[in-house]
């Protein structure tokens, strides 16, 4: 049937039993992004691609011509924000790039509202959304299940493309890939992503942008990774396993201020205590783990502090106006980012690309 899309050609029993570098083709169309589901699915010049197309797209909405023409360019299309888990970023900055490409979107974010409470099953509920959408933006507290419904979806007659906007403690591949975005800005003038120091802080085993964002960063050559939190709380060993395969540098540690000063970007994070069974994350000191003003003074003049946000005490208000903390900039990034991917999905890059030409030339 349809034989463009790889999902077609695996049975869901065989999918299953491949690794996340394994399953990465199953999500592309001839070298694009088509579902959006795994930081693995990605290659580097996939990520030179999107960022190229989200500075393009930057520039052109800073003009009234530019924001009608963007408005434009996918106006036939319907998406269906599937938001099942809190949030405010990731939900809003996709409505907003919807919204800058024309894209009509609708919402379900509470299933009280819809007939999982009569007893439908939550895939019956997504391939419903398929015959109304020409696309699904999905955030779930179950790992695995986007990647269920993209399979369900392509094997059915109506395919469209999933995307996912943060999948149980797995992934969260649009937030990397905004992170990814917001870093080479940052590095631009002192050579890139390669070779650079980067520090993970906080719950970085359930923390599912760190897992996502220290995947992509094995695509950079030379960088280091620093893990860096309480034992109880510490990376998974399927992450270090990925960096061990990818011969890349990686320290494991808890002592933060010993960190501080040799990184080039330190990534924050919250304790993600909404898995806690046993509040063991609450017995946790994550005090050592936050960064006040006085680890300004620690960090180099030109790193750089990125937060998925929300945030909590793990960064002082008062760190936010220092030209070195980013992370408002990774906010307005991610709109662009996912507006960028979603043309992107939809092969419309081209269209983009003639269109700053004409601008700049
Ligand atoms: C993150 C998430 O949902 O995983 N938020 C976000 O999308 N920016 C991080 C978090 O909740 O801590």
């Amino acid at each position: 049937m349809y034989r463009d899309n790889p999902l077609t050609n695996i049975s869901w029993h065989d999918f299953q039993k491949l690794t996340p570098e394994q399953k990465g083709p199953y999500f592309l169309r001839e070298d694009r992004p088509y579902h959006v589901l795994t930081a693995q699915q990605f290659s580097r010049p996939m990520l030179e691609r999107i960022c190229d197309l989200t500075t393009k797209i930057r520039l052109i909405g800073k003009t009234k011509g530019g924001i009608h023409f963007l408005q434009d360019l996918l106006s036939e299309k319907r998406a269906m924000l599937y938001f099942v888990q809190p949030s405010t970023r990731t939900f809003l900055s996709f409505y907003a790039a919807c919204q800058i490409l024309g894209i009509a979107p609708a919402e379900v974010r509470d299933t009280t509202t819809s007939s999982e409470v009569k007893g439908e099953s939550p895939e019956d509920t997504v391939r419903t959304f398929s015959s109304y959408f020409d696309l699904i933006i999905m955030r779930h507290p179950v790992g695995g299940f986007a990647e269920r419904i993209a399979w369900l979806l392509s094997n059915t007659n109506r395919p469209i493309p999933l995307l996912n906007a943060g999948s149980g403690k797995d992934q969260h591949p649009t937030q990397a890939l905004l992170d990814i975005y917001t870093l080479q800005r940052s590095f631009e003038s002192h050579g890139g992503i390669e070779r650079k120091r980067i520090a993970f802080v906080g719950d970085l085993g359930r923390g599912r942008t760190v897992r996502s964002l220290a995947t992509l960063l094995l695509l950079y050559p030379g960088v280091r990774q620093y893990f860096v939190a309480p034992k109880e709380l510490q990376i998974g060993d399927d992450i270090i396993a990925a960096i061990e395969k990818a011969g890349m540098e990686y320290e494991v540690c808890d002592d933060f201020e010993q960190v501080v000063p040799e990184v080039d970007a330190i990534y924050m994070t919250r304790i993600q205590d909404e898995w806690d069974a046993s509040h063991e994350s609450r017995l946790t000191d994550s005090n050592r783990f936050h960064f006040t003003a006085k680890h300004l003074a620690m960090l180099k003049p030109d790193a750089v502090l990125l937060h998925p946000l929300p945030r909590r005490k793990e960064i002082d208000v008062e760190v936010d106006s220092d030209p070195r903390a980013i992370y408002w900039r990774q906010v307005r990034n991610g709109m662009w980012v996912r507006a960028a991917l979603m043309l992107t999905i939809f092969d419309r890059g081209v269209e983009i690309d003639r269109y700053y030409e004409d601008l700049v030339s």
